[in-house]
């Protein structure tokens, strides 16, 4: 189980409540936002589930971030497979990481400190060996968090990313590993 909530230097790291899901679906519906995320459309109903159930999934830690009392964004760490063959220790390994936070409040930090919440987490209380993200090249923002943080960019996939207003745009996935994190 993870202990709730998870205050960071500036940040309190909590499960949803219902009275979130309206602050958290309009950070994500704003259009600087949904320009680099994968899913543009957002079903309503389906995403309140989706939030509501991550508070006993012992593989969704999706995490609502507040400053000062105030919904900003949110951080995300799932739990899933690694790479193997089955029956073996990569089932559920791995941590896979991402965040969406509100563009008034942009590069002051935060969602470095989120994320690297999140990471101690998945390597801390989760027991997880390696942590992964991806995004899409052109995001520079979420590349600076995730290099900021010391994941390695382990792959570029060239023009393998579909993007809406840029057309095939590359890829990229990041990761590390506990005893890397651990020597940081
Ligand atoms: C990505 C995102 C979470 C970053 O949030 P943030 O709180 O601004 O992040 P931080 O302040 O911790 O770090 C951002 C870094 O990116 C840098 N940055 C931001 N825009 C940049 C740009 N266009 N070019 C280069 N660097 C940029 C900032 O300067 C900062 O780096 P620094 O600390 O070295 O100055 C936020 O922009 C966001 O929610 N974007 C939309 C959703 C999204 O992309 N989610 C991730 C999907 S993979």
């Amino acid at each position: 189980m993870v202990t709730w909530p998870r205050k960071t230097e500036r940040l309190t790291l909590r499960p949803a409540r219902p009275e979130d899901i309206g602050p958290l679906l309009a950070i994500r519906a704003l259009p600087a936002v949904t320009r680099w995320l994968i899913k543009t459309d957002v079903d309503p109903v389906q995403y309140r589930d989706r939030w509501l159930r991550a508070i006993n999934d012992p593989y969704d830690h999706s995490a609502v971030v507040e400053l000062d009392g105030r919904v900003i964004g949110d951080c995300g760490l799932g739990v899933i497979d690694g790479m193997g063959q089955p029956g073996g220790p990569s089932e559920r390994s791995e941590g896979q990481i991402g965040y969406i936070f509100h563009p008034g409040v942009a590069g002051r930090g935060y969602a470095t400190e989120a994320a690297t919440s999140m990471v101690a987490l998945a390597f801390g209380e989760l027991g997880l060996r390696r942590v992964t993200a991806g995004c899409f090249a052109d995001n520079l923002a979420s590349v600076r968090v995730l290099e900021k943080i010391g994941m390695r960019r382990e792959q570029h996939g060239v023009r393998d990313s579909w993007h809406a207003e840029l057309g095939w745009i590359d890829g990229y996935t990041y990761g590390i590993l506990a005893e890397e994190w651990a020597a940081r």
